[in-house]
């Protein structure tokens, strides 16, 4: 056990206990976790507590009644309901595919030679120098937000994409509940995200927001939120939605560029997967691309440090240890992803290794292998996380030649992890890589 200031930790070690968190849903909540991330934005509880609590909280509404007790023969908690909407937007169907296409069509524009801004590269005489990191950040956040919120968000603040970075790049101060003193640049990010977002919601109409953010704003502003604090909510689940892919595509180009032979590989299925118009066909990438899906699978064992979090609701017995309500239970990803028992004896855990999950394809089964979590936690956004990332290396490789600035492909290393300040989810890098692009059509600057 561990304590953490006055919170005292259980970490689970051994990976067949870890499907026990996710199943004792009476024994273990993950509201606490939620609470602590509505606090650390500065949602007072007076607005939030409600959410998790009975519904006869509310009293009564006028008619036409929220969806939330209409849609609810279940009487479940606010949260619960929202937890199913979540799922019904980003799970496969209609919406998902709405949501998808957008984030095809946002990204194919955003990575297009003539639409580029140039505060993303350094124009040279036919080629572009670029750094990747910021690349893959910037075009994923811009592409999912606009497909979910629409674009009226960027005529009220043209900078929304930079913003939304600034602000996500100290939010891990909001999970760790740093004092105010240490997170001004966090809560000073913030508002300026906060004040778009609020004004967004205030518009008459918005014609292309997504069914969820349209659904979850109208039914908290019916529970009482006001608009300020529904524009704090929504900015968290952006966070649930950014945060991992852009890293996640990072590692992966990363990974895909350093080794010229996986590079050639890469290329040439995921050319085997265009249209005849040269186009890229995403269901076909998705299906077809054995050693990019093994590249994926291999980044998220290396480099995902996510942990399943819960805090006991009831007392028992883990590991030998008394457990009391009120303890936080967590079981960190990489313990079991980098573990002997996943990789094999004799070989080293840290070692990347594109061909593993194509030699043993059933390690995806593993029960050391768990990258988007499970249980309730599930993440609900990974078949898009996916698709996007598939997406966004095939338009890349397709469209432009890419060579490493710095020495030649042979010489070229995957940067090391950051490790100045914790990591939510899938680590960062420690510094960022220089690329050269040329376009591939042969037209020049
Ligand atoms: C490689 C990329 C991704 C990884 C590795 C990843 C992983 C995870 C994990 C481990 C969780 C559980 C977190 C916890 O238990 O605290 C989670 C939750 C979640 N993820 Fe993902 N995710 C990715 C991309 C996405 C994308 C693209 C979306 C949406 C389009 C998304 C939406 C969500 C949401 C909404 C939650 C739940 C947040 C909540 O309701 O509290 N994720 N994800």
């Amino acid at each position: 056990m561990l304590r953490v200031g006055p919170l005292a930790l259980v970490v689970i070690r051994n990976v067949d206990e870890v499907s026990m968190l996710w199943k004792s849903t009476k024994a273990f909540t993950f509201d606490g976790f939620i609470q602590d991330m509505y606090r650390g934005i500065d949602i007072p509880e007076s607005s939030f507590m409600p959410l998790f609590a009975d519904l006869h909280t509310f009293g009564k509404f006028e008619d036409p009644q929220p969806a939330f007790i209409a849609e609810n023969p279940n009487k479940k908690p606010y949260i619960e309901v929202q937890f199913d909407w979540i799922k019904d937007q980003l799970q496969p169907g209609p919406l998902m595919e709405d949501t998808l296409q957008k984030i095809y069509g946002n990204l194919s524009h955003l990575l297009e030679w003539d639409n580029m801004s140039p505060a993303l590269f350094r124009a040279e005489e036919k080629t572009r120098v670029v750094n990747l990191y910021q690349w893959s950040q910037h075009f994923l956040v811009e592409a999912a937000i606009k497909a979910f919120m629409g674009p009226e968000l960027f005529d009220l603040d043209p900078n929304f994409t930079q913003h939304y970075i600034d602000w996500e790049n100290t939010s891990w101060k909001v999970a760790y509940r740093y004092p105010a003193i240490f997170a001004r640049d966090m809560h000073k990010a913030k508002e300026i995200v906060v004040d778009a977002l609020e004004g967004y919601f205030a518009l008459d109409s918005r014609p292309n927001i997504s069914w969820l953010f349209e659904r979850m704003q109208t039914e908290q502003r019916r529970t009482g939120i006001p608009r300020r604090q529904a524009a704090c909510l929504n900015l968290l689940m952006l966070l649930g939605i950014n945060l991992n892919s852009p890293r996640t595509l990072f590692w992966v180009l990363a990974h895909i560029f350093q080794d010229p032979a996986l590079y050639e590989a890469v290329l040439k299925e995921v050319r085997a997967s265009c249209n005849s118009d040269g186009t890229v066909n995403p269901e076909l990438l998705v299906k077809q691309c054995a050693i990019l899906d093994a590249v994926w699978l291999e980044v998220l064992r290396l480099y995902n440090n996510s942990s399943v979090a819960r805090t006991a609701v009831v007392p028992m017995t883990i590991q030998g240890k008394h457990i009391s309500p009120g303890m936080q239970v967590i079981a960190p990803f990489r313990t079991f992803a980098l573990s002997q028992g996943f990789v094999g004896e004799g070989v080293d855990p840290l070692k990347f290794d594109a061909f593993r999950f194509i030699r043993d394809p059933s390690l995806v089964k593993h029960k050391a292998y768990f990258p988007f979590s499970g249980g309730k936690t599930y993440c609900p956004g990974r078949q898009i996380a996916k698709a996007e990332l598939f997406y966004f290396v095939a338009t890349m490789l397709n469209r432009y030649e890419i060579e490493p600035v710095a020495g030649n492909k042979a010489g070229f290393e995957v940067p090391a992890i950051a490790t100045d300040k914790p990591n939510l989810g899938v680590i960062g890098p420690a510094t960022d890589i220089v690329l050269r692009l040329r376009r591939r059509d042969g037209a020049e600057e």
